[in-house]
């Protein structure tokens, strides 16, 4: 669903006017849509129907108090990769039981909240990682359930910043070292097998990577189960991709029919960590152009938003489409979109063609996911605030960072 439109030449989210919340809240500004997200999250739920399944939002694409608050009430459960995100659902009045724990580096002091809240699953990424986990449900008197991050060794066709299946990438345990460490965890103690979990990498727009990584994934259930090592759910990971400009990723729902299509005749439960595909083109940032600027060779608008809100062209050259809020007729000219920021880097688009003058609005648009998430302070810059429309109504769900906010924990020498 695209909650964008225009109407009487005023660019809306929902039926809100975006004029109207950048005078409200003030710019920079993210701006979500409550009903884009909902029907995100019911796309998936939907494709599911009549399976067992859990849809664990990963949140790490957007983990504001409000989403999160969003999604369980839809029963969601979360793909969490701190003990931060794990404090943030319980903030949030999230279902612990519902949580899988994904990561590379979980700390033992992670390991203990997780265990204490009881979360659903660990999603275990290393021999290293079991061994801990397993000394520290020890002492906790607990037994941890636990999946392996198998790394199934598929391209997933990804800016190589966002592949994670690859071997060569450093997540999960390698296919070949499965079944031992698997019989290593059955042999443990203090741990208890749950499933089988599997991440390959994120923004994908084709099916093929995620089907052969399951077939992948199947071998191994297989062979698992022929040793008696039973799973209860298989958990496929994230990275369904979205439109950002022209690509064309798979519909959710066939996406996740050429998933069951693989799981014809089996029982286990489905769990899923989509992130990007339930926020990404739920939110739009909001920003006003300061200055226009006509360079040498270039001319520069130059807008209030920067690289340290929204990092995502900045840091993989990444495309967001960039449109005015109440356009203006005539064909403008063609812009460097940039930020306040000291760095060449600092850019929003690249030869945006757009009819602009100083002071007019400007909406970026997909930027639900990995957008506040990856927001920085640099430059003594406040982070942006977050609004959440529910039809004609908006809610401030994350107040402007005031400047005493970010030095707040910094000391002086005396
Ligand atoms: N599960 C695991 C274990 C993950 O590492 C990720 C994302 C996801 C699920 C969710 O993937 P999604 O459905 O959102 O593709 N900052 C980058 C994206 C990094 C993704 C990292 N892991 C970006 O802005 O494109």
């Amino acid at each position: 669903m695209n909650p964008l439109s225009l109407q009487h030449n005023h660019l809306h989210i929902e039926s809100a006017d975006l004029v109207t919340i950048a005078e409200t809240y003030a710019t920079p500004c993210y701006v979500y849509s409550h009903a884009a997200l909902t029907q995100a999250f019911q796309a998936f739920e939907h494709a599911l129907q009549g399976r067992d399944h859990l849809i664990c939002y990963a949140m790490k694409a957007n983990p504001n108090l409000a989403i999160l608050r969003l999604f369980a009430n839809l029963g969601a459960g979360f793909d969490i990769v701190s003990g931060g995100e794990l404090q943030r659902v319980m903030a949030a009045g999230g279902n612990p039981g519902k949580v899988v724990f994904s990561g590379v580096g979980k700390t033992a002091d992670e390991m203990r909240l997780g265990l204490d809240c009881g979360i659903l699953c660990f999603n275990v990424e290393s021999e290293a990682e079991l061994q801990r986990l397993n000394e520290v449900a020890g002492a906790m008197s607990k037994i941890a359930p636990v999946s392996l991050r198998v790394n199934p060794d598929v391209d997933a066709n990804t800016h190589p910043y966002i592949s994670t299946g690859l071997k060569g990438n450093k997540f999960g345990v390698a296919h070949e070292d499965a079944l031992r460490l698997y019989r290593l965890a059955a042999s443990l103690p203090n741990l208890k097998i749950k499933g089988i979990d599997c991440h390959i990498g994120s923004q994908l727009t084709e099916t093929r990577p995620f089907a052969d990584a399951l077939d992948r994934v199947l071998t191994l259930v297989d062979a698992l189960e022929a040793e008696g090592i039973e799973l209860h759910h298989l958990d496929l990971g994230g990275g369904l991709g979205i439109r950002y400009q022209d690509e064309t990723p798979p519909p959710v729902a066939d996406y996740i029919a050429a998933l069951l299509d693989k799981l014809k005749g089996r029982a286990h439960t489905i769990l899923l960590e989509p992130g990007r595909a339930l926020v990404g083109n739920a939110g739009l940032l909001l920003t006003r152009v300061e200055y226009i600027k006509h360079g040498m060779e270039k001319n520069f608008a130059i807008v209030d938003a920067a690289m340290n809100d929204l990092m995502r062209p900045a840091l993989y050259d990444a495309h967001h489409n960039i449109v005015p809020v109440v356009p203006r007729d005539g064909n403008g000219e063609v812009y460097e979109v940039v930020g306040p920021v000291c760095e060449s880097g600092d850019f929003l688009g690249h030869e945006r063609r757009l009819n602009l003058r100083q002071g007019d609005l400007l909406a970026i648009l997909s930027a639900g996911a990995y957008g506040m998430s990856m927001s920085s302070n640099y430059n003594s810059r406040a982070r942006a605030a977050e609004v959440l429309v529910r039809g004609q109504e908006s809610f401030l769900i994350r107040e402007r960072e005031r400047i005493e906010d970010l030095f707040s924990l910094e000391h002086p020498l005396p």
